[in-house]
């Protein structure tokens, strides 16, 4: 089952993998409460930070995994997800970045930003507040990964070394007990 608010992306999944066994469906992952069933594996991608009540969230997708089943989850990274305003670089006298800055990252809560349209709603959380609310949920974390760009990678898109700074991604894999 693949699940989205939007439409379009829907559309995007069933063009890319279309195998009849795969489901899916519009909904948001606030109704989660909505949907029965026991499931081995619970996958989002770059989701998770749209949505406000993260707990409720977790709650639900611990709720729908067999016991031993996985969560695993990308999100924007929160040293990247703190971002209100401002510079986000300070540079050199030759324009080179050489510090990300960073700004009320523990103030939590909602942060408007663009991505390819205006006023995007997302929501901040702590790295602490990412784990400790998995925790709490009744998740063990199995694997954290923040990724890196790889030095053949840098060598041809020589702005990837932004990602040396500050990762732009969380990736998290944690079981359900
Ligand atoms: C950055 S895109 C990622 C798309 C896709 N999962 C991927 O990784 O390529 C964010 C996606 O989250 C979806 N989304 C945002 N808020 C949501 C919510 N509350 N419930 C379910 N999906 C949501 C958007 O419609 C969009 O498809």
């Amino acid at each position: 089952m693949g699940a989205d608010i939007s439409e379009k992306m829907l559309n995007a999944a069933k063009e890319k993998n279309s195998d009849p066994n795969i489901t899916y469906i519009r909904m948001p992952m606030e109704d989660l409460n909505e949907l029965e069933g026991e499931f081995d594996l619970v996958v989002s991608s770059l989701a998770i930070h749209y949505v406000e009540d993260y707990k409720g969230v977790l709650k639900e997708v611990n709720r729908l995994l067999k016991k031993g089943g996985e969560f695993i989850f990308s999100q924007e990274h929160p040293v990247n997800s703190c971002y209100g305003g401002g510079e986000r670089w300070t540079k050199d006298e030759n324009g080179t970045k050489i510090y990300s800055n960073l700004a009320n990252y523990g103030i939590e809560g909602e942060r408007e930003s663009t991505w390819f349209v205006d006023n995007v709603k997302k929501y901040h959380r702590m790295f602490s507040t990412v784990i400790n609310d998995l925790i709490d949920a009744g998740f063990v974390i199995e694997k954290l990964t923040e990724p890196l760009p790889t030095e053949e990678l840098i060598k041809k898109y020589p702005d990837y070394y932004d990602l040396y700074h500050r990762p732009d991604f969380l990736l998290v894999k944690a079981k359900k007990i």
